[in-house]
């Protein structure tokens, strides 16, 4: 399962690439803007920074809600650098748009999806990725773990190639669960990544044998 960074804070995002085990970037309009990064030039030059830190893809939305400011954006994105990947809504406007990229050759990631139906479509359009959000769905009383399984099976049934990226990944469980669950990819915040790293008898443990270690060599 590939790991990205549900970020745009630089910072975080040298760490994860740091620790070794990074394979991209997710950001979203919310992400950018938490970030105080506004204005065309700024966001674009956020964008090209994020990619000259990661060895892999990084998504990267469009704003526009029609067809043709989605793909005049989109165009503009995976222009400004190969790692790019166009992050696009699920919506009719986005699934034209999609299927436009990919006969275009540039590479999509299908957003805000919360079901099945919704994965299919973005799927049969030729989307790179889908984005299925489990906490969003968590959030409300839904299992979304299970919107990873019911994708996967239908995926696998027909051999598409789109890859699931399970996204809105709240912690470390949810990250256990999605490999599980068998997702391609899972996007989530790096403390959800570093809580893979912790259990107490390795803190004991290591403890033990440091404190051995020192008694032997006094
Ligand atoms: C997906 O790519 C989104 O950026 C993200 O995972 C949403 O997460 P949230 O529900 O924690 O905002």
């Amino acid at each position: 399962m590939k790991f990205f960074i549900d970020t745009a804070n630089i910072d975080q995002i040298k760490e994860a690439q740091d620790l070794g085990v990074l394979d991209g970037v997710t950001t979203n309009p919310s992400l950018m803007a938490k970030e105080g990064i506004s204005g065309y030039d700024n966001v674009m030059a956020h964008y090209k920074a994020i990619c000259d830190i990661v060895d892999g893809d990084v998504s990267a939305e469009v704003i526009a809600t029609d067809f043709e400011g989605m793909v005049k954006e989109g165009e503009n994105l995976a222009a400004l650098h190969p790692q790019i990947v166009v992050k696009v809504p699920i919506t009719k406007e986005g699934i034209k748009a999609i299927k436009y990229f990919s006969s275009k050759g540039i590479r999509t990631n299908c957003t805000l999806i919360f079901s099945a139906g919704q994965a299919l479509l973005a799927a049969k359009a030729g989307a790179t990725y889908v984005s299925p959000f489990i906490g969003r769905l968590d959030d409300i009383s839904t299992n979304g773990m299970n919107l990873i399984a019911e994708i996967r099976l239908i995926f696998d049934n027909y051999g598409f190639e789109t890859q699931i990226l399970a996204a809105s990944v709240r912690h470390t469980m949810h990250i256990m669960q999605c490999a599980h669950f068998a997702a391609d990819v899972m996007t989530g915040p790096l403390s959800a990544i570093e809580g893979l790293l912790k259990h107490p008898l390795t803190d004991s443990g290591l403890a033990q044998f440091l404190a051995d270690h020192a008694k032997a060599n006094k």
